[in-house]
């Protein structure tokens, strides 16, 4: 048995630019040190920490023991925390993660997510020997609706709601995403995030609204009313409402080359003026809590920089609530593991994403506080701002808020809405010969792979971290937009044919060929440069053969962020940018498709959030600028298309990935149906599941119970003689028969020695050349082992210019 890897095509690893302008510019910019005085004054409204509150938190404080207020400070994830660890351990905070589900289940529903912290919270209730009771606050990812519940209203991801340019929609979309999540028995989510993206090879482009801070700033007001409303003095939020949280302080979205998690080398000029836009209106707001960035900025990661998070955050701009950590990323502050790090709490950080090292970072911080290494009153302030939201959420009683109706998850009404989001997030940028709309009567044929697809329509955070495995099953109350399409063509009393493959028996009137971005998030969506498709145009090849046939076509792009379409704009009579809009496909269809009367249910009002660029290069001019967007009424005009990207063969670089961060370079995965797309999974004799080294989930380990082959696969083709197979591993059980690499047809090296030499040992670098493997094309390695043995992948890679040349060993 064999685990292959799929559709790996090569990649040149993302080029790092040289030398960045920022180390030009003086030391001052390369600090990383914030000056107060340079940013705006805002504050958290009176009516969060009105005295009564603060007594009330006072007393409590006087109370706690040290581990019960340092047990406030630290957040669980649910796949690594039971609620009898809350008996030993008195955390305030437990998370489900992009990958989390009660009792391991992805797919629950909301009464078992209401069960399953319903269960947390009694135990955190139950008075300790000093009479204290603090009920934890539970948090979610609800970042387009109540993405990890089957079944939820799932809204489009923010780059659609930017193109919407309607802060009400935004305040309404909220407010329906609170009540689902406070309908299932949790109490926050991890939205808005208030990212201005400004470089769209961010794999988190989406989950922005937009690259201009003014649309941010708006929306960032809307959608903290919409999800908490306002705060009142001596009240809890109203029981439908859940607090939000502004992320990701700061400048996630402007870090060099688009690189998630990397380094913002800016000015601080451009860190308030462009990055900060919207916070000051969240915190006036009243948002009660901030989460901060994996980022740097000018080389500081955030997590550490007490200048952002204490004198910037807390002081100027008087946020009152609670500062959380991203997932374990104060392990990446310098002299910080995931386990040990008071130099975030010294920061100003509050509470620790601490998903699966909790256990070990309480009883750090429990000795270093007993140690004077963490002063009294910073313990104080920070379990001060916790409780105080935890007043605000109505968990503290007397009168405690029972928030619990699954019954509101995927309401009829919410669905409506969410139908209107996506109508109103489409954005027209072409329409030849005015074959939009679709008229009444017409016959028309839905094809391309994105045309029955939830998956690629939903995009990540859906039910998944990375949204791959999502299926129509997941959302019966919603519908592809391949069979909205269909559906309001035969209600305007034409015929329509779906069909992935563009295949049709009666020649159509017209073609929608819906295509594009397939699921991914975070770092796993980073990519080198803008082009879409490079050397695999099988979507062109489509929309080109129709186009041969006499028929016209439109294309429905589904994607997170704009990206370099010339060849296929090009070919399309009419181009629609659709973005991630979500379960509710029909919205598109009320765009699109004339009903009887001659008319569409609604029409074009979205415009680009963010520029669409002409070329697929790093800073290639806009074709389309922010702003622009066409309607029936004003068709709009395309400028002259380049046809080509001029990095498509960027790919011959000296370092080919083939596996790194947890990504196959070049992954098709999200076709619906696809196995192991994220190179997790079993096969007889092989497990392979995915876990943190440097990033989340960035390596794999490799479990054999019997004979089994792991197959690396990339597009088979002419290596140099100089190319090595690196690899980055660990062995953590020995092997206990032979063990070896080898090409398809070639013969294979045995690699048991040196497996059983690094057994238990730290992490090596093991290189084979090619050239020992096979000779002319090559297009796939294979480990295999005879028995049980446990390897660690963190890379595989393609160098040139290997250290080791010889064939024999020892490697
Ligand atoms: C979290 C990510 C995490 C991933 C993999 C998701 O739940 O949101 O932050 O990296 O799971 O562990
Ligand atoms: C992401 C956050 C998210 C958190 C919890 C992290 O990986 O960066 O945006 O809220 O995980 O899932």
């Amino acid at each position: 048995m064999r685990i292959r890897r799929f559709g790996v095509t090569l990649l040149g690893t993302i080029a790092l630019a040289a030398c960045s302008a920022a180390s030009d510019r003086g030391e001052d910019l390369m600090s990383g040190s914030a000056h107060p005085d340079k940013w705006p004054e805002a504050a958290s409204p009176a009516a969060f920490t009105d005295p009564a509150t603060e007594a009330a938190i006072d007393d409590l404080l006087a109370k706690m023991t040290l581990e019960q207020k340092v047990g406030q400070l630290v957040q669980a994830d649910i796949s690594f925390i039971t609620p009898a660890d809350l008996e030993k351990y008195p955390l305030g905070s437990i998370l489900a993660g992009g990958n989390g589900g009660p009792n391991g289940n992805e797919r629950a529903s909301a009464a078992d997510w209401a069960r399953m912290v319903a269960q947390f919270r009694e135990i955190s209730l139950r008075p300790a020997a000093n009479g204290v009771a603090i009920p934890i606050i539970f948090g979610i990812d609800a970042v387009h609706g109540h993405s990890n519940i089957p079944g939820a209203t799932l809204f489009p991801h923010n780059i659609g709601l930017g193109a919407a340019h309607d802060p009400e929609l935004l305040r309404r979309i909220g407010a329906v995403t609170a009540a689902e999540v406070a309908g299932s028995g949790i109490d926050w989510t991890f939205a808005p995030t208030l990212a201005v993206p400004q470089d769209l090879r961010w794999g988190r482009s989406y989950e922005g609204y937009s690259s201009d801070p003014a649309i941010v700033a708006e929306y960032s007001t809307a959608m903290v009313d919409g999800i908490q409303g306002r705060l009142e003095a001596g009240r809890p939020l109203a029981a439908d409402k859940v607090a939000a949280t502004a992320k990701h302080f700061l400048a996630d979205g402007g870090t060099r080359g688009g690189q998630d998690q990397g380094d913002a080398q800016i000015s601080e000029e451009d860190l308030v003026a462009i990055h900060d836009a919207g916070y000051p209106p969240a915190i006036d707001a009243g948002v009660l809590t901030v989460m901060a960035s994996f980022s740097s900025w000018n080389g500081a990661k955030n997590h550490g920089n007490k200048s952002l998070l204490t004198d910037v955050l807390k002081d100027r701009m008087g946020f009152k609530g609670f500062v959380v950590g991203d997932w374990n990323a104060h392990g990446q502050v310098p002299g910080c593991t995931p386990t040990d790090c008071p130099q975030a709490l010294m920061a100003g950080l509050d509470l620790y994403m601490a998903p699966d090292s909790w256990k070990a970072l309480f009883e750090n911080l429990v000795a270093e506080a007993k140690a004077g290494k963490i002063p009294q009153e910073r313990i104080d302030d920070a379990v001060r701002r916790i409780l105080r939201v935890k007043f605000k959420l109505g968990l503290m009683g007397p009168a405690k808020v029972d928030r619990t109706d699954p019954s509101v998850v995927g309401a009829p009404e919410h669905l409506a809405l969410a139908r209107e989001a996506v109508a109103k997030s489409l954005v027209l940028l072409k329409n030849e010969g005015s074959v939009l709309p679709v008229k009444a009567g017409a016959k028309v044929l839905v094809a391309g792979p994105g045309a029955d697809n939830m998956a690629m329509q939903a995009g990540g955070w859906t039910i998944s971290w990375q949204g791959v495995d999502v299926t129509k099953a997941d959302f019966p109350n919603g519908q592809t937009v391949g069979e909205g399409i269909v559906d309001a063509v035969k209600e305007a009393g034409g015929t329509a044919r779906l069909s992935a493959d563009g295949f049709f028996g009666e020649k159509p009137d017209v073609a929608i060929v819906i295509y594009g971005e397939t699921p991914y998030a975070e770092f796993q969506g980073d990519v080198a440069y803008l082009d879409y498709q490079p050397g695999n145009a099988t979507d062109l090849a489509l929309i080109k053969k129709l186009k041969a046939q006499g028929i016209p076509v439109v294309s429905v792009f589904l994607s997170g962020r704009p990206l370099f379409v010339g060849p296929e704009m090009a070919a399309s009579d009419a181009f629609v940018a659709a973005w991630l809009p979500g379960s509710q496909g029909a919205g598109v269809a009320d765009v699109l498709v004339a009903g009887k009367d001659g008319k569409t249910a609604r029409q074009f009002a979205g415009t680009l959030s963010f520029d669409w660029p002409a070329g697929c290069e790093p800073g290639a001019k806009a074709l389309f600028s922010r702003g622009f967007g066409g309607t029936y009424a004003t068709a709009p005009k395309v400028p002259e298309l380049a046809t080509k990207c001029a990095l498509e063969n960027a790919n011959k670089g000296d370092t080919i990935s083939l596996y790194s961060r947890g990504l196959k370079a070049g992954v098709t995965a999200g076709a619906e149906g696809t196995a192991m797309p994220n190179f997790v999974g079993k096969a007889n004799g092989l497990a392979v599941t995915a876990f943190d080294v440097a990033a989340q989930e960035d390596s794999r380990r490799l479990t054999w119970s019997a004979p089994a082959t792991l197959a690396l696969t990339w597009k088979a083709q002419e290596l140099p003689a100089s190319e090595a197979v690196e690899f980055r591993y660990r062995v953590a059980t020995a092997p206990t028969k032979k063990v070896t690499l080898a090409a398809p047809s070639g013969s294979p090296i045995d690699l048991t020695q040196t497996f059983a030499i690094a057994a238990g040992k730290e992490w090596r670098t093991l290189q084979i050349p090619l050239t020992c493997l096979a000779k002319g094309q090559l297009g796939e390695v294979q480990v295999r082992s005879e028995g049980s043995f446990v390897l660690e992948l963190q890379s595989v890679t393609l160098v040139s210019k290997p250290l080791n040349t010889s064939c024999t060993g020892p490697f």
